[in-house]
């Protein structure tokens, strides 16, 4: 089935956290933002990465028949879920997990809390590559560790690992895990297989282990293709806790239901005792077992075009940018749906930064050095959303930039 992603559906009421507050902001508050037909003058929320569009129609059909069943008790996580997830990942990615090493996890980020307990020891170091997502700083930082930054190098072909920095800073004892983000959330790289094994090897070297937050594989642009951690070999495979979810993939990110694959035994059964000693470990969402094995299983045609409109919207903005506000300078997007913008050209501080895309364009974006200092001067647009938000959101940068 063809679905109309133009259409602007009103997400007022349901307490959306994008379109309800913003929170990410210099000017956070209460927000009223611009309506469906887009004659209000309210903020054009373009932050939270969650998309505007409804999610696959066989995962609404799914859900509506699960409603009517009318029983929402305990539930297991069926073998089924299990294989739907793993049948997706084998046939989208070629990466073959067996189910033992399976478990799920109330999303990404509590997973990566979890992971951070469990294997750090407070006043551990543990490793980042900022300007990176930022819900990291806080699951190393609530376990009483320490983030270390090896950033990453803004170079003229785009951004890149700093593997001699690296190097240099897995080696300090200190330093006993490393949080990956693949595909990289900001900068939207996607890691090639060579740079991953170099990262992998430095962090082998050093005895760092590694949680790879993986959440955006599938959100890949044409002519990218991810490259599975674990798919490097048995040693990098045995060196990893892997983050899957398909919450970005199939718009999802409310059910509150992700995967972790570890394949090493020892490191999955420190992992799951966590996880059961926390009492989160057990019962599932009904609702949101239901929906996920119905996007694996049948989302696949709405995940296509999905796709295909977000690198829509991606050359929307950058023709625009480059036509119209040239001061700015778009980061070529190989992967996710957020797009990173450098706004130094137009020499703000970050306060008028700020005022000019909250306040004076309405434009909510999520500020750039929320990701960490290196972000200074950025903003991150989520793509995800109608192609005529996103011409109202660039006509009304331009507008204020005219006016500096
Ligand atoms: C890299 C990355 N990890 C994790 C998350 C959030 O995951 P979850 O909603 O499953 O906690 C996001 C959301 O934007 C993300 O970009």
């Amino acid at each position: 089935m063809s679905y109309d992603l133009n259409r602007i559906i009103d997400r007022n009421g349901t307490a959306s956290m994008k379109w309800s507050a913003y929170h990410g902001g210099s000017h956070g508050g209460p927000i009223n933002p611009i309506g469906p037909d887009l004659s209000g003058d309210g903020p054009v929320p373009m932050w939270v990465a969650d998309m505007d569009f409804p999610s696959p129609q066989p995962v609404l059909d799914a859900l509506k028949s699960r409603i009517d069943h009318g029983i929402f008790g305990y539930t297991l996580a069926p073998d089924s879920y299990f294989d739907s997830a793993i049948n997706w990942i084998k046939k989208h990615h070629d990466w073959e997990i067996p189910k033992e090493w399976m478990t799920t996890t109330p999303g990404v980020v509590p997973a990566l809390h979890f992971a951070v307990k469990t294997f750090c020891q407070a006043g551990d170091k543990v490793l980042v590559q900022q300007p990176v997502y930022y819900p990291f700083f806080r699951t190393i930082t609530n376990s009483g560790c320490e983030v270390i930054s090896s950033p990453l190098i803004d170079g003229d072909d785009g951004y890149a690992m700093d593997f001699e920095d690296l190097e240099q800073k897995a080696s300090d004892p200190a330093v006993t895990v490393a949080i990956l983000c693949s595909p990289h959330n900001p900068v939207g790289r996607v890691w090639r297989e060579d740079e991953l094994r170099q990262y992998g090897e430095i962090c082998n070297r050093h005895g760092v282990l590694v949680i790879a937050d993986e959440i955006h594989m599938d959100l890949m642009m044409p002519g990218n293709t991810f490259y599975p951690y674990a798919q490097l070999g048995s040693e990098f495979a045995d060196n990893v806790l892997v983050c899957t979810a398909p919450s970005k993939t199939f718009n999802l990110a409310g059910m509150h239901l992700s995967n972790m694959v570890i394949p090493n035994e020892k490191l999955r059964r420190a992992y799951n005792n966590y996880m059961t000693n926390t009492g989160v470990a057990g019962g599932h969402n009904p609702l949101a077992l239901t929906a996920i094995e119905a996007a694996y299983n049948h989302g696949e045609e709405w995940l296509e075009q999905v796709i295909e409109y977000i690198w829509g919207n991606f050359q929307t903005l950058k023709t625009y940018i480059d036509q119209h506000i040239p001061q700015l300078k778009v980061t070529e997007l190989q992967g996710t749906y957020l797009c990173w913008v450098d706004f130094r050209g137009l020499d703000l501080g970050q306060d008028k930064l700020e005022k000019l895309t909250q306040l004076d364009a309405k434009v909510l974006l999520d500020e750039g050095h929320i990701f960490g200092q290196e972000g200074h001067g950025f903003e991150r647009f989520n793509l995800a959303c109608p192609r005529p938000l996103l011409n109202l959101a660039l006509e009304r940068l331009k507008m204020q930039i005219e006016k500096l």
